[in-house]
């Protein structure tokens, strides 16, 4: 006998399996940021899961699905984004994603009002859902083409959106790499492998910069963002910098 599947809410027995089920399921998903399931404990903490629901197998957590509001700068009210999203890989392909996602909408869409909703993702896949690219909406962190909206009532915003900060985290091996730069930390850039995938996930989130002579410096700016205590060590470190090169005696040391 077929094990039933049930589609239901979180609670919160379920935080430790939907952390693990994250984990797991995104562990070959190229494009993971390997801070899937942090983002999902964030929101959870800021209380803006806007919806949350697992799928569960003989009572084990084997799915689940995140929902969280997102702003638009046209002021555009009332949408959501979709995700993280995963099934545990030994369950995928058996149709509970797409259960999951019809589910989430269905719960958007009746239950909460919500306007419209958007995601980050492979077309081929969340076309079946009716999400496609509308290019009047734009997330300056994915490729356009991999940002996909679905409109519930209304007419599509125009502008662009931000996810809840919750998203923005770094993984550990990104923090490493930014405290390799900072200790690292040289006026005219640091030489790293900027063939490593850490790296160019780095300089796609405009936290490094890349300079010629295979160099990077570090952006605070956009590092506050993401971790403002790891900014706050580069503009000390920066400010020390600055004070060692101005310095006559070590500059006489230096020559
Ligand atoms: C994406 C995911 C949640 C789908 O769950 P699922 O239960 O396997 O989905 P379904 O069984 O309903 O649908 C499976 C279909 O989706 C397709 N699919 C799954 N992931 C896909 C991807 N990354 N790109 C394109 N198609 C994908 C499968 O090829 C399959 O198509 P088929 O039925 O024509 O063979 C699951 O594969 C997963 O956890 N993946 C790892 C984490 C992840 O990628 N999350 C989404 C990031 S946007």
């Amino acid at each position: 006998m077929d094990p039933i599947m049930k589609i239901r809410p979180e609670n919160k027995d379920d935080h430790d399996a939907i952390s693990k089920n994250t984990i797991v399921a995104y562990e070959d998903y190229p494009f993971r940021q390997q801070t899937e399931h942090l983002i999902i404990d964030d929101l959870r903490k800021a209380d803006a899961l806007t919806v949350s629901l697992v799928a569960e197998v003989d009572g084990q957590v084997i799915g689940h699905m995140a929902v969280s509001p997102v702003t638009i700068s046209d002021g555009a009210s009332d949408w959501y984004g979709l995700g993280p999203i995963s099934v545990l890989p030994e369950f995928q392909g058996l149709g509970i994603g797409g259960k999951l996602i019809k589910a989430g909408l269905s719960r958007l869409m009746n239950g909460i009002g919500g306007r419209g909703c958007v995601l980050v993702g492979p077309p081929n896949f969340y076309c079946m859902f009716g999400f496609t690219n509308y290019p009047q909406l734009i997330h300056e962190d994915s490729p356009q083409e991999l940002f996909l909206a679905l409109p519930f009532a209304g007419k599509v915003p125009c502008g662009t959106v931000k996810f809840h900060p919750a998203f923005m985290q770094l993984a550990e091996v990104e923090k490493d790499v930014v405290v390799d730069v900072i200790i690292d930390y040289a006026m005219a850039g640091v030489k790293m492998d900027l063939e490593n995938p850490t790296v160019q996930r780095l300089i796609d989130k405009g936290i490094l910069m890349e300079m010629p002579g295979h160099k990077v410096i570090m952006r605070p700016t956009v590092l506050e963002e993401y971790d403002p205590r790891l900014a706050s060590l580069t503009q000390f470190r920066m400010t020390e910098m600055g004070r060692v090169h101005k310095n006559p005696f070590m500059a006489a040391i230096k020559s």
